[in-house]
């Protein structure tokens, strides 16, 4: 696997600027995604597919790959995401399915107490930091640096955004992480690979500048759809807003963008205008896009989450 930078930052991380409550080049990590990846991945065709992604916890594109993806790139805007997802797609190659599980679930998986080993000191050490690039070596020893190379504070601490965090969760929402025999597919198909991590925004990514321009088949956005109010900072119209930029910088005829993942719908109190099933309806109608929406069950119970395509 190699693992290539564009838009690297060149200074040296700052903690101290890490910004909690937004999005923004410091930011907290998801350690895991918060979707049910194994829920909507199985509703797209990704064998052979060029794919571009929000990186995140890293877990998009792992599974991604998982699925029989050519090629994936990741964005995104916080600097911390990056590294992380690069510390994951590096111990996929090294560690085994239990110590995985082990150095990134926020407890031990059978006993939340007796063992500490989330983000261990010494398995970084002696089996993932040879694999890092410099800048995230860099990056990783400040973070461990910070809480006396203790793993576990630093896994339990604000630098990770650690709400709704629950093992059995995070090995439900993976494909790549139901069983050993899953994690052992994933990791054969990540050997050969060369992943792009991209720091920006979505608004700033040109697809044009990157060497594989207009190849994406697959644009997966998450839910940065429940963001966009403040990103454009107006009470209303954003939903729209947000539909423009998304095509006007990615859509190709053949793209396939995951514009926005919904969280238990079917509840009244819309968080962002694209909750709301008649304003999205009448918003892309409005643009003249047709979408198409698939429902499946959340990893939260009694919960149907969606995703919206265009
Ligand atoms: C939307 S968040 C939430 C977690 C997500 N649902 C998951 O499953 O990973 C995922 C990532 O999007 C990034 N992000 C948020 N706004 C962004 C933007 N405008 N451009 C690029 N990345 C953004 C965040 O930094 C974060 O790492």
């Amino acid at each position: 696997m190699i693992i290539k930078y564009i838009n690297k930052q060149e200074k040296q991380i700052n903690l101290k600027s890490l910004d909690t409550e937004n999005f923004s080049s410091i930011s907290q990590i998801y350690s895991f995604t918060t979707e049910n990846i194994s829920g909507y991945f199985k509703c797209i065709d990704f064998e052979n597919k060029n794919i571009l992604t929000v990186a995140g916890s890293g877990d998009h594109i792992i599974n991604a790959i998982y699925c029989g993806a050519k090629k994936v790139v990741g964005f995104d805007i916080n600097y911390l995401a990056l590294i992380f997802t690069e510390l994951k797609l590096v111990a996929l190659e090294n560690l085994e399915y239990e110590e995985f599980l082990n150095y990134f679930l926020i407890n031990e998986k059978s006993d939340i107490n007796k063992n500490r080993n989330a983000l261990n000191y010494e398995i970084y050490v002696n089996k993932l930091e040879k694999d890092l690039s410099h800048k995230a070596k860099e990056c990783m020893e400040l973070l461990y640096k910070d809480f006396d190379n203790d793993g576990y504070a630093l896994r339990n601490s604000n630098i990770f955004n650690n709400k709704y965090d629950n093992n059995s969760l995070k090995i439900n929402s993976n494909l790549y992480l139901k069983s050993e025999f899953e994690f052992k597919k994933a990791k054969e198909k990540i050997k050969d690979k060369e992943i792009i991590l991209i720091n920006s925004s979505y608004q700033n990514i040109r697809l044009k500048e990157l060497s594989n321009s207009n190849t994406y088949d697959i644009i997966l956005m998450s839910n940065i759809s429940d963001y966009i109010k403040n990103i454009y900072n107006v009470k209303t119209n954003y939903l729209e807003k947000y539909i423009v930029d998304i095509i006007y910088n990615f859509k190709k005829s053949n793209t396939k963008i995951v514009c926005a993942y919904l969280y238990n719908i079917g509840q009244d109190n819309y968080r962002s205008e694209v909750d709301n099933p008649l304003l999205r309806k009448k918003i892309f109608n409005n643009l003249n896009i047709t979408y198409t929406e698939e429902s499946f069950t959340s990893v939260i119970k009694n919960c149907v989450d969606s995703i919206i395509i265009i």
